[in-house]
């Protein structure tokens, strides 16, 4: 089959025509893939920096936001047959830890992600556990399809600091934080208020619904900020740059007693004040991994199926598989938002 391998420890990735077809286990499903999303994830995998050096096996098939369709099922699978078009959970687990047998798989300590950890979908085949396969309801098109995973990741964000009614600040509208932008719209967010130091994606993100979208570089916004929500800070942050300085201007403009809900990935360890900006604040700091399973699935189908989700705009380009240079430097040099590969 055609796919996309980590070839050598180094940058880039490298195509090919040969790859054996994945064998289903019992409990697999094999999936003939359609559309990919390319992720930020990728980005550092492509680039091979320490991360993805530390983690990424030599040799995997990347990538992990895909739709398709159900090409054939192992001998053990009852819930899914060929045809149905299907996209999955990437972070697959043995479902035996505490997390994962109370309704916290996302978190479990055995999990294992395709593209990452297993062969992933930019192929013409992904095989995935049974209990990964999440069906696609018709009116989903491939497009929104195919980039569920992230999708997933604003919604589970959103849902977890709860926005209903609150003025929310979403630092960082890249892919993840505009998204986040038009599912906290969705969900009954008060005013939004984001920053970026991008300006295409700060006016973005205002049409996505922020009533102001500031250049973090300049500290003034903080105190806007603050005086637009009584003097005292917004009620919630969404952290969604994986910048140090994005964290602490975040808290600052949070109010005392306010919901922070981190999602971006910071690439080092990175000095906080806790006194002064989460303990004295007496704020709320959820971490955010993932998408929970399947509830943010279903959360996320939900407001899909309501029209609210304004997508549109955040996948920007499409390239067939063949061209993944072009379409990987395309979202590396930021022209992308949301890059998607054709592949069936
Ligand atoms: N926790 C999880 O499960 C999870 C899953 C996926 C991605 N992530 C992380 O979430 C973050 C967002 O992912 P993405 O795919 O949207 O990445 P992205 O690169 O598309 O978005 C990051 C955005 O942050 C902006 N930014 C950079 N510095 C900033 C600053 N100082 N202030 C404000 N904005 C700034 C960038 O211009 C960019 O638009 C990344 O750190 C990623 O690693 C976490
Ligand atoms: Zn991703």
């Amino acid at each position: 089959m055609r796919a996309l391998i980590k070839h050598h420890a180094g940058p880039g990735l490298r195509f090919v025509s040969d790859r054996p077809r994945p064998i289903p286990g019992p409990r697999d499903v094999l999936i003939r893939v359609k559309k990919v999303g390319i992720c930020g994830t990728d980005r550092h995998i492509w680039e091979w920096d320490e991360w993805a050096a530390g983690r990424i096996p030599v040799g995997i098939v990347t990538g992990h936001e895909f739709v398709g369709v159900i090409e054939a099922v192992g001998s053990a699978v009852t819930n899914y047959r060929p045809g149905l078009r299907v996209s999955a959970e990437g972070h697959t687990t043995a479902w035996k830890d505490y997390n994962s047998r109370t309704g916290s798989a996302h978190i479990a300590s055995d999990t294992k992600i395709i593209g990452i950890d297993r062969d992933g979908c930019f192929a013409e085949y992904v095989c995935v556990p049974e209990e990964n396969v999440w069906p696609v309801h018709a009116s989903i098109p491939d497009r929104v399809a195919a980039v569920l995973d992230p999708l997933g990741n604003a919604v589970h964000t959103v849902m977890a600091a709860g926005v209903s009614a609150k003025s929310v600040l979403v630092t960082g509208t890249g892919i993840i934080g505009l998204m986040a932008v038009t599912v906290a719209r969705a969900a009954g967010a008060g005013r939004i208020f984001a920053t970026d130091i991008d300006p295409r994606r700060r006016a973005l993100a205002k049409r996505l619904g922020a009533v102001e979208a500031f250049d973090p570089r300049d500290g003034g916004w903080i105190e806007e900020v603050r005086r637009a929500c009584r003097g005292e800070g917004a009620d919630v942050l969404l952290e969604m740059s994986g910048a140090a300085s994005a964290l602490n201007q975040g808290f600052e403009a949070l109010r005392n007693g306010g919901v922070a809900a981190l999602l971006g990935i910071f690439k080092k360890p990175e000095p906080f004040d806790f006194n002064r900006l989460v303990i004295f604040k007496g704020c709320t700091v959820l971490g955010v991994n993932g998408r929970k399973m399947f509830e943010t699935w279903y959360q996320m189908e939900e407001l899909l199926l309501s029209g609210r989700l304004e997508l549109d705009d955040i996948i920007t380009h499409e390239f067939a598989l063949e061209e993944f240079e072009k379409a990987h430097q395309t979202m590396i040099r930021g022209e992308g938002i949301k890059v998607v590969m054709d592949v069936g």
